[in-house]
């Protein structure tokens, strides 16, 4: 593997920018929660008050009113998607966040070095979001690409994304935790998660991985695994 041997880039700080991310990850879905609960509150006090305290069915409201109302549910059907993991962040899972263009084109260039080497290599995204980079490596590389997301809204997203690609993006989506991908079978694994799951998913990397599996982990580090490479915040390790 080309990448081996180069040593890992120095850090200014062990672990300040993992406590960066994580923040700015916070933040998002902060802001998004509020704005949630936000709506949600408006759209239910106009709701109540149209009609709990008046007679007035819902033809007779005006444009302005069935927009405010609707607005508001639209609001929140978009919000829903970042309400659920923002409470299971809690449980240590990862929020969603968007791995930015710069790491999605590091990730890409590899997957395509390695499909020249290995065109049949196989790639798994542990909470794979909006799919956005499975079906890219599946369409611009080749590669068989499968994501594992909790996020239901994220999977359907997902699966209408890799359905506008075909059929040149061999992508599957899977609606299950991340924990229950059988790993043996993947030469590629990424991951965009929190340092809680890196500490958990290192035990089940070294358990399942085959050697000379890569990992490829947007800003998160592997506890007890020493980086090949990095850059654009993507820390690539290559299982001996
Ligand atoms: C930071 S986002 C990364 C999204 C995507 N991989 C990307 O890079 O654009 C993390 C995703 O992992 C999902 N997730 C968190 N815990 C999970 C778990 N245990 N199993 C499957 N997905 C999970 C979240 O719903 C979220 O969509």
């Amino acid at each position: 593997m080309s990448l081996a041997g180069k040593p890992p880039p120095r850090r200014k700080k062990k672990g300040a920018a993992d406590d960066e991310v994580a923040e700015e990850v916070s933040s998002v879905e902060d802001t998004a929660m509020a704005i949630y609960l936000l709506c949600g509150s408006i759209a239910f006090w106009f709701l109540w008050r149209q009609f709990s305290t008046s007679k007035i069915e819902l033809r007779e409201l005006s444009y302005a009113q069935l927009s405010v109302m609707g607005g508001c549910c639209a609001l929140l059907c978009a919000l829903f998607m970042f309400a659920v993991p923002f409470l299971r962040r809690y449980g240590g899972n990862a929020p969603y966040l968007a791995t930015s263009e710069a790491a999605l084109e590091v990730v890409l260039k590899l997957c395509q070095d390695i499909s020249k080497k290995n065109p049949n290599a196989k790639l798994v995204d542990l909470g794979s979001g909006n799919g956005q980079l499975v079906v890219e490596v599946a369409k611009q590389c080749g590669l068989q690409c499968e994501g594992y997301e909790l996020n239901w809204i994220l999977v359907v997203a997902s699966r209408l994304r890799a359905w506008a690609a075909r059929p040149n993006a061999p992508a599957t989506f899977h609606w299950r935790n991340m924990y229950e991908a059988p790993l043996q079978k993947f030469d590629i694994v990424f991951v965009f998660g929190v340092p809680e799951i890196m500490k958990k998913l290192e035990k089940k990397f070294d358990a399942e991985l085959q050697p000379n599996a890569l990992v490829c982990s947007n800003q998160f580090k592997l506890p007890g695994w020493t980086p090949v490479q990095e850059e654009a915040g993507v820390l690539v390790y290559h299982r001996d």
